[in-house]
């Protein structure tokens, strides 16, 4: 039989997992299993084969064959953590922060979500669906292969669903995975009262995204100014309701109490983490629910980074994801979040792979389709330039590694 495209002399084949691997915790975090000077066969979308060159049997033939020596080969990044769809950038914000105002300075003058919001119910779907293309070509050439997307930046019922449905067209329409989250619950719009508006997202924006299968989700920014852990305990019960998983927004500017609510209320994930201590930790203990660390955001906001070594060391898993989105992490590199959870957080690269692959995957409900090289997963993978180890990853900080991108089988990039 030939097959579509087969990869020979691969340097390092990394993330091998003869069977679906399930979260990586504690010490188990930097076990990252490689074979060396390995091929990789690929037919129908999905991986078919893997093995030493040695074994590779000189009777298989591919449509496409490609030499990879002297690069790795990985599994295509998760992202479990974006806000792709959006109107408008906000550098002017990021020129106040410059001149010594805080987030939430700018947020209460109007500027943040609020900004972000006016923006994006001026615009059409199909402008939202142009610009959020090009943000969806930038990550996949940086190795993203899966992605979630929230909406958050509509803050009305219309305009959430209609963020929501650019989102399910970005997985329809372009070779990324895509998982959708409900994030009406991300600011209180200037022009109604919280609690009118806490009503609206429950009677309203929650029943109609699950009526219509525009979420898979559902997401609650818990913080000090924004929802408090008994809203969003409430808004997230009424999404379990309507069969939404929820994946919060927790201590990002302060001890919120949203790793708290998040285990209790069984989220699959809590994301940010820049303000946790041991209780945080202590809480995490025995839950099924994934801490998420968002470096980027920590980096461009200037907050403390996620405490890695603790968590790990602890036993617990760990997960990496970009937080792409125009206020707080305006860009969307998953290798370059590797660098930082690397750099900034002591993880070893080791670890923050296994962290941006099976562990985010985990989130998305993605394990067994994703995430790893295992026969019959879906053939999404990379091919680096050359290099000689992972380290080089996050080691070349503002390079990027990927060379070669194929997605459901079918090879689609060449960065080169
Ligand atoms: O994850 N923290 C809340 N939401 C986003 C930022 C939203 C914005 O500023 O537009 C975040 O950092
Ligand atoms: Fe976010």
């Amino acid at each position: 039989m030939m097959s579509d495209i087969l990869i020979t002399h691969i340097h390092k084949l990394v993330q091998v997992r003869e069977q679906t691997q399930g979260v990586v915790s504690g010490a188990a975090m930097r076990v990252l299993p490689e074979l060396e000077n390995a091929y990789l066969l690929i037919s129908k979308g999905v991986i078919t084969d893997f093995g030493l060159m040695d074994n590779l049997s000189s009777g298989i033939k591919a449509a496409t064959t490609l030499n990879a020596s002297g690069r790795l080969v990985l599994p295509s990044f998760v992202d479990s953590h974006t806000h792709l769809v959006f109107a408008a950038t906000r550098e002017e914000e990021f020129v106040m922060k410059l001149k010594g105002a805080t987030y939430q300075e700018i947020a209460a003058a109007g500027g943040g979500i609020l900004n972000s919001a006016r923006k994006l119910q001026l615009a059409t779907e199909d402008e939202l669906f142009e610009k959020a293309l090009t943000r969806v070509a930038e990550i996949i050439s940086t190795g993203t292969g899966a992605v979630e997307i929230k909406s958050g930046y509509g803050l009305t019922t219309k305009d959430e669903l209609k963020m929501l449905r650019v989102a399910r067209r970005l997985g329809e329409q372009t070779p990324l995975t895509v998982k959708t989250t409900l994030l009406g619950a991300h600011a209180v719009p200037k022009d109604k009262s919280k609690e009118h508006y806490i009503e609206e997202v429950i009677n309203e924006m929650i029943p109609a995204a699950a009526e219509q299968n525009l979420a898979d989700y559902i997401d609650v920014f818990c913080e000090a100014g924004f929802f408090s852990p008994d809203e969003t305990e409430r808004i997230v019960e009424a999404g379990k309701q309507h069969g939404l998983v929820p994946r919060l927004h927790a201590n990002q500017l302060g001890r919120s109490g949203g790793v708290q609510v998040g285990v209790k209320t069984k989220a699959i994930s809590v994301d940010h983490l820049e303000n946790i201590g041991t209780e945080e930790i202590e809480a995490l203990k025995g839950s099924s629910t994934m801490p998420v660390s968002l470096p980027g955001a920590a980096f461009f906001l200037g907050l403390p980074f996620t405490p890695a070594r603790q968590l790990i060391d602890a036993g617990l898993p760990l997960a990496i994801a970009t937080d792409y989105n125009p206020g707080s992490a305006p860009g969307g590199s998953m290798p370059f979040n590797i660098s930082l959870a690397c750099m900034k957080m002591r993880m070893l690269p080791e670890e923050a792979i296994n962290a941006a692959t099976i562990n985010t995957a985990y989130t998305l409900n993605l394990l067994q389709s994703h995430a790893s090289i295992t026969k019959g997963k879906v053939a999404n993978v990379f091919i680096t330039k050359p290099m000689r180890s992972v380290a080089a990853i996050p080691y070349g900080y503002s390079n990027n590694p990927v060379s070669q991108v194929i997605l459901n089988g079918k090879l689609i990039t060449e960065n080169k």
